[in-house]
């Protein structure tokens, strides 16, 4: 290994100390593999910027976190967690020796709700700053509202390849920019010359295919979305032609450790990396020479129909392709591989949006209140979220229990919830679901609708499949027992791609929801909701309905006539139950999906799908909070008069009416 004082960022070691030497904040802009992740923090940490206190480098991705450290570790010839360590989501390799800690966004923020002050961190750094996370922006507005208040002394660095910097300095009071030129290679760009509809996994398996037989020598990276087009494409590429004998490795974030450290590892053989967005700027493979683009990522979205913020695959802006392809010049000429056309090329965005204006904000709505921050929408950002986005995020807080009515303060189960790292319906299911005994029905519930459908779309005349389905058809309680069914079915078969298929089960999903689940099992474990080996079970499916309709009872349904799919929704909305779902008797329903159709009628109309029966009882109990009961002269249909009746709302929507005893008696 080359002695890291070489690598081009020590050029401006003088000006980085002597710039946070004299003020607390610095934009810094260097050229991925200049050495910012790893020869920063110990810059600050050997001229002692941080003084005897802590330096945080925040990592969007958590392989990043774990892979820098160990390098920066093993540079300074210590142990992992020792002097440098690092901590994300259900792996802490921290000591309180520790003194540059790599952590995802997520644990920062959690610090923060622990300690307002951060009062044992000197520094943090904001590395990969341009992919602009929402939990990254939040980082970044708290970090500096922490630096107004309560801490000057606090040091901030924004770091990044390719930061439109002036906004960010400008944000942080005209803060200094120091930027580093490194130096890089001509890499030759290549488009399809016509678009190709087949899967980009066997087009990426092709263009690896080409390269190879070009001799060109060199490893390859390949960039694909996620897990799943990853192992397509590790399968695409077993079934090459090539005289040459490659080393196929997959690289991304649910692989083990000692996996991911194959990617770095030297190899007799060329490496074939296939790895997710994690490779754009975060992590530097030595020896790529060329790369093979998808041209596609996994992004946080706001999900209308199901009310949460979801993961879609769509373009990558040209910035991320312009990084991607410099991947492969850094050491020398190379050569870029993009799967779209160059006509398509002009039509991408030119930068990211960053994801506080497209996503769901829950969670985060939920965060801020926790720090007593309760104009989200006011707050001093860097770019602002869309105020509709914060009221939603506000008033599904209000209508789960997590925020007082009216007074935007965080109630006793808000506190609970804010513990458990998911989306609040999910958390609001498993405070419920520890409290009936059914803890792993609800986590498993959460995980079936946080990914993609479990169950394959049926064919109105398909029969056969029908028949087949009703075998997971339990009763009509709710139609996530199906799908429960349908997984312990798909579990129960080794997660087989053909059993699965011949149930209209997509094995794959499958395969999701067990990890999801077992994720989600974890968090409630460390939040003390639930003991995995306490042989607790659930009181009966009542206790499962309870939790789902904890989750989702914004989305309560009113039946309009009995056993018809027409139903009345909260503020004067009208739905219409899908006529796949087993709900088809209860007068009260939950629905996990809601979707706008085109309607006839003035009204839109709501398609409700994934519904589960409840009770108006159980709303009483469980949030008696927006109940309202009022007496009102109504048309009494059972005694056809007028008379005065007892009406009980969930917010507008009727769920008692009751004449009063004493009118139908006046004399008394
Ligand atoms: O953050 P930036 O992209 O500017 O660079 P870095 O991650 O600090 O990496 C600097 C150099 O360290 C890279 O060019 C790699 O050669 C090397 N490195 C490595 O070999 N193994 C790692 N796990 C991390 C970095
Ligand atoms: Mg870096």
């Amino acid at each position: 290994m080359p002695a890291p004082t070489a690598l081009p960022i020590w050029k401006i070691h003088a000006d980085i100390l002597r710039t946070l030497q004299g003020g607390n904040r610095l934009v810094l802009v260097a050229p991925t593999g200049s050495g910012k992740t790893t020869q920063v923090p110990q810059m600050l940490l050997d001229a002692g910027v941080a003084g005897d206190k802590m330096i945080v480098v925040l990592q969007p991705r958590r392989v990043a976190a774990r892979t820098v450290a160990a390098r920066v570790a093993s540079e300074r010839g210590g142990k992992l967690g020792a002097e440098v360590g690092y901590q994300i989501r259900f792996d802490d390799h921290t000591s309180v020796g520790t003194r540059i800690c790599f952590v995802t966004e997520g644990i920062l923020l959690r610090w923060l709700q622990d300690d307002r002050a951060l009062s044992n961190i000197g520094a943090v750094v904001f590395d990969e700053f341009h992919e602009r996370n929402l939990l990254s922006d939040v980082a970044l507005a708290l970090v500096k509202d922490l630096q107004q208040s309560l801490r000057p002394d606090l040091v901030m660095l924004v770091m990044s390849a390719t930061l439109d910097a002036e906004p960010v300095a400008a944000y942080l009071n005209q803060c200094p920019i120091l930027v580093s030129e490194g130096q890089s290679f001509p890499v030759e760009v290549g488009y399809l010359p016509v678009p190709d509809q087949r899967p980009f996994t066997v087009q990426a398996a092709e263009a690896v295919e080409r390269i190879l037989y070009e001799g060109e020598p060199g490893d390859i990276l390949v960039f694909m979305p996620g897990r799943g087009e990853i192992n397509g494409t590790l399968d695409a590429l077993r079934g090459l032609r090539t005289q040459e004998r490659v080393a196929c490795i997959p690289l991304h974030g649910e692989l083990e450790p000692q996996e991911q450290d194959r990617a770095f590892a030297p190899n007799s053989l060329r490496k074939v990396i296939v790895a997710t967005n994690v490779a754009e700027t975060s992590i530097t493979i030595d020896g790529i020479r060329h790369v093979v683009d998808s041209g596609v990522a996994r992004v946080a979205r706001y999900d209308a129909e199901r009310g949460i913020g979801t993961l879609l695959l769509e373009p990558i802006s040209r910035a991320s392709a312009d990084q991607r392809k410099g991947r492969a010049g850094r050491t020398a000429p190379g050569t870029c591989h993009r799967l779209w056309t160059s006509i398509g090329h002009q039509t991408r965005e030119e930068r990211n949006t960053p994801e506080i204006q497209r996503s769901d904000l829950a969670e985060v709505v939920l965060l801020l209140h926790s720090l007593g921050i309760q104009e989200a929408a006011t707050f001093d950002w860097l770019d602002k979220p869309d105020p509709q986005a914060v009221l939603r995020a506000e008033k599904l807080l209000t209508m789960l229990g997590a925020l007082h009515e009216g007074r935007a303060e965080l109630t006793p189960v808000g506190r609970q919830m804010l513990r458990l790292p998911m989306h609040p319906r999910y958390s609001r299911m498993l405070i419920e679901a520890s409290q009936r005994g059914c803890v792993p029905e609800a986590a498993l519930c959460a995980a079936l609708v946080s990914g993609r459908d479990l169950l394959v779309r049926l064919d109105r005349d398909d029969a056969q499949m029908k028949g087949l389905r009703e075998m997971f058809e339990d009763s009509g309680d709710s139609d996530f027992i199906t799908l429960m069914r349908a997984y312990e079915f798909a579990k129960d078969n080794g997660f087989s791609f053909e059993r699965c298929r011949s149930h209209g089960i997509n094995a794959q999903v499958a395969r999701q929801v067990e990890q999801t689940c077992q994720q989600i099992l974890h968090a409630a474990q460390q939040q003390r909701l639930y003991e995995r080996d306490s042989g607790t079970t659930a009181k009966g499916d009542e206790a499962l309905l309870r939790c789902l309709m904890a989750g989702f009872v914004d989305q309560l349904a009113k039946r309009r006539v009995p056993g018809k799919p027409e139903c009345d929704l909260t503020e004067q909305r009208q739905g219409q139950l899908v006529r796949e779902s087993v709900v088809q008797e209860a007068a009260f329903f939950v629905a996990a999906n809601l979707r706008e159709a085109p309607s006839r009628g003035p009204n839109p109309l709501t398609l409700l799908s994934l519904a589960t029966a409840v009770q108006p009882s159980w709303i009483a109990e469980m949030f008696p909070q927006h109940l309202s009961t009022t007496v009102e002269h109504l048309f009494d249909a059972q005694n056809k008069r007028v008379a005065a009746m007892k009406v009980v709302r969930y917010r507008d929507l009727v769920i008692e009416q009751k004449a009063q005893q004493r009118d139908l008696d006046p004399i008394a």
